[in-house]
């Protein structure tokens, strides 16, 4: 018998009904089934809307409790409102209030998340927590969610356009430890996301453009007609009037959820390394470390799809045409293309982390036409030394006086 055919012998693979027999070695394998919705609604906080309630397993049915880990930020925002809407619907919030900002993005606040599960004695299966803010608190919930006895349900309400667009709709949970962006995370799907862009009133400005970022890589990646809708529309998008949700706004978000989906549930567990999503995203994390004044996540995934263009031109994968319009619609939202730390040293060093985390691999995804990506594996220290002259370049002529051509979409259909 050949070495492979006893170490094949050595594993015995009983069907599932059958006992399994005595011996000294046994395979064990199970299927994880993954199921959640993803939903858009409006007016979730109205108590007309039984969405949230629904999730929560209330919604008339007396005793029903859960526990609501708000942004500090947003529960000074929405949290009479949450508390109201709660109390029309007769079910019993327990409450906690996490900062929701990135230096709050660490296991301590996970530890305070899963002491409020202990103190309110959440039932394990049929008791929800409930997470309303940002991508940072969505992180630090689903976390804790995913850890206290091994797994608890939960919503995601995300308030922030980055979170109704990205870091709501997968299964992704994580925190910062050290100098070290997601270092520690688990794989674990919400119940539920709960989309309602009345949310985005409120956001800051600089938090749109740090949302449409991921909304442009969706369309850059996957989406040419999302490209189209962004260049007519997304210079004029502002907090209100992404919260008015006009149609175009409508189609703007679920076409980059729809996308980001798509791309996501062949591989929620990132078995597969080549992943378009990624796009934007090989020298950013580099760049957010060490810019300063500091960037937001979108700003530095920005920055680097600027550079991605650039090397997707340079390369012969993409038209010039199709490369400054994706470096004017950046622009156009208020998005950097250039960051002074961001020098091909960088670009060098932030290249060989990339590798590192892709198992031995580039897998740069860059884009061959608008809506449609390629992996490459063979960039070298000199493209990226263009690529960055071809954008400062770009960029000279896009800020020099009379260009205003270049800035404003001369490329929109
Ligand atoms: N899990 C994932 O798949 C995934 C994907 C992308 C990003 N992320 C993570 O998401 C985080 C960034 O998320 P973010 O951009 O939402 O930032 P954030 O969560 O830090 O929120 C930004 C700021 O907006 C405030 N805020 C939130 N909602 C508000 C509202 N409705 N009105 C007014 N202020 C509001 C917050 O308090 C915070 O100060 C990063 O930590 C990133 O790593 C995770």
């Amino acid at each position: 018998m050949s070495s492979e055919a006893a170490a094949t012998a050595a594993i015995p693979s009983a069907p599932f009904d059958m006992p399994r027999p005595p011996g000294l070695s046994w395979y064990v394998q199970a299927h994880h089934h993954v199921g959640y919705e993803v939903n858009i609604t409006r007016n979730l906080l109205s108590p007309s809307n039984p969405t949230l309630a629904r999730a929560c397993g209330g919604d008339g049915r007396p005793g029903t409790r859960c526990l609501v880990v708000v942004d500090s930020t947003v529960d000074g925002l929405y949290g009479a409102r949450l508390r109201d809407y709660f109390a029309a619907k007769g079910i019993e919030p327990h409450w906690l209030t996490v900062p929701g900002d990135e230096d709050s993005k660490d296991l301590d606040h996970v530890v305070r998340v899963t002491e409020a599960m202990t103190d309110m004695g959440i039932l394990r299966r049929t008791e929800k927590v409930v997470a309303v803010g940002g991508g940072v608190l969505l992180d630090v919930v689903g976390m804790a969610a995913s850890l206290y006895r091994r797994g608890v349900p939960y919503i995601r309400v995300p308030t922030t356009l980055l979170g109704q667009v990205d870091a709501g709709v997968g299964v992704k949970t994580g925190v910062n430890q050290d100098r070290h962006k997601n270092r520690l995370g688990t794989y674990f799907a919400p119940q539920t996301a709960l989309i309602d862009t009345a949310f985005l009133r409120t956001i800051d400005p600089r938090h749109v453009a740090n949302g449409l970022a991921e909304i442009i890589k969706m369309a850059l990646v996957k989406d040419a007609v999302l490209f189209g809708l962004l260049e007519r529309t997304a210079a004029g998008l502002t907090p209100d009037v992404l919260a008015d949700c006009a149609p175009a706004v409508g189609e703007m978000i679920s076409r980059a959820i729809a996308g980001m989906l798509d791309e996501l549930e062949p591989n929620l567990w990132e078995s597969v390394l080549e992943r378009s999503v990624d796009y934007g995203h090989t020298f950013s994390p580099s760049l957010e470390l060490r810019a300063d004044p500091p960037l937001l996540h979108g700003e530095a995934v920005a920055v680097d799809m600027a550079v991605c263009l650039a090397l997707a031109h340079n390369r012969g994968l993409l038209t010039r045409a199709d490369a400054d319009r994706g470096l004017a619609l950046l622009r156009a939202t208020g998005l950097p293309v250039t960051d002074p730390v961001f020098t091909a040293d960088l670009l060098e060093s932030a290249l060989r982390d990339a590798v590192k985390h892709r198992d031995g691999l580039q897998r740069v995804p860059l884009t061959d036409a608008i809506g449609s990506v390629v992996f490459v594996n063979d960039i070298t220290r000199d493209e990226l030394g263009r690529a960055l002259s071809y954008v400062h370049s770009y960029a000279e002529r896009a800020a020099a006086p009379g260009a205003a051509a270049l800035s404003t979409l001369s490329g929109a259909p």
